[in-house]
């Protein structure tokens, strides 16, 4: 199996193990670094978080935006279609063009195609697990992809499904964070979002459309989800 052409974010090598460390011992950001921000009309910096245990150590002949489609495979990827998208912004709201973004996540079922994932759920190989592209002159993204499931950390610990993000770019500060879907109830008690203090969360949640684009018999919703990049 090769590895994965682009380097691992930070703290990509976590443990399930580690990965609930984190979520009972680490600390809020400061809080009066925020308030400075918006004191400047500065839009706050989108909060980091890990990257997991998750994160893609295959490479992929497939690596593209429509992640519900796999090259070679006639079927598509089971679950809900969603379409993810956006801007890479500064915090002075100019867009970032030549971001690279790469996301990763679970399955319908909450399955990782990743050797480290134990969860029993199958793997759905229609599935493209992970995929990446290139910011537009506007700083604009996106991704055609599947609401992922949630998964079982420990028996007392089930993750809301997310999607993992990283954004990077010369001259920024490699970003790395998960983006939520909005009223999902596990989003509520989750270690790693509660983390965050409630302004924080929003601006990893988002909403999704209710009835999505008509698609045959598979409507596709949609999600903006927005991104500042610190310097
Ligand atoms: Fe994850």
């Amino acid at each position: 199996m090769k590895k994965h052409y682009l380097p691992a974010p930070t703290g990509h090598a976590f443990t399930r193990r580690k990965l609930i460390l984190l979520g009972i011992g680490a600390s809020l950001l400061p809080s009066g670094l925020a308030a400075a921000d918006t004191c400047r009309g500065l839009m706050q910096a989108t909060p980091r978080q890990t990257a997991g245990p998750f994160y893609p150590n295959w490479s992929q002949a497939d690596r593209d935006v429509d992640l519900t489609r796999v090259a070679g495979r006639s079927e598509s990827a089971s679950g809900e279609l969603i379409q993810v998208s956006g801007r890479v912004l500064t915090p002075d709201n100019k867009p970032v063009e030549g971001v690279l973004i790469e996301i990763w996540q679970a399955n319908a079922q909450g399955r990782y195609a990743h050797e480290a994932d134990s969860n029993p759920a199958p793997i759905d190989q229609n599935f493209q697990g992970w995929g990446q592209m290139t910011t537009d002159a506007n700083g604009a993204y996106q991704f055609k992809t599947i609401i992922p499931g949630p998964y079982p950390v420990s028996r007392s610990w089930s993750r809301p499904p997310h999607i993992h993000f990283t954004l990077q770019k010369p001259g920024f500060s490699t970003l790395t964070t998960q983006m939520y879907f909005a009223g999902h109830p596990l989003n509520d008690v989750d270690a790693l979002l509660l983390q965050h203090g409630a302004e924080e969360r929003d601006q990893l949640i988002v909403a999704f459309d209710d009835r999505g684009v008509p698609n045959g018999s598979r409507p596709v919703r949609s999600g903006v989800f927005n991104i500042v990049l610190d310097a």
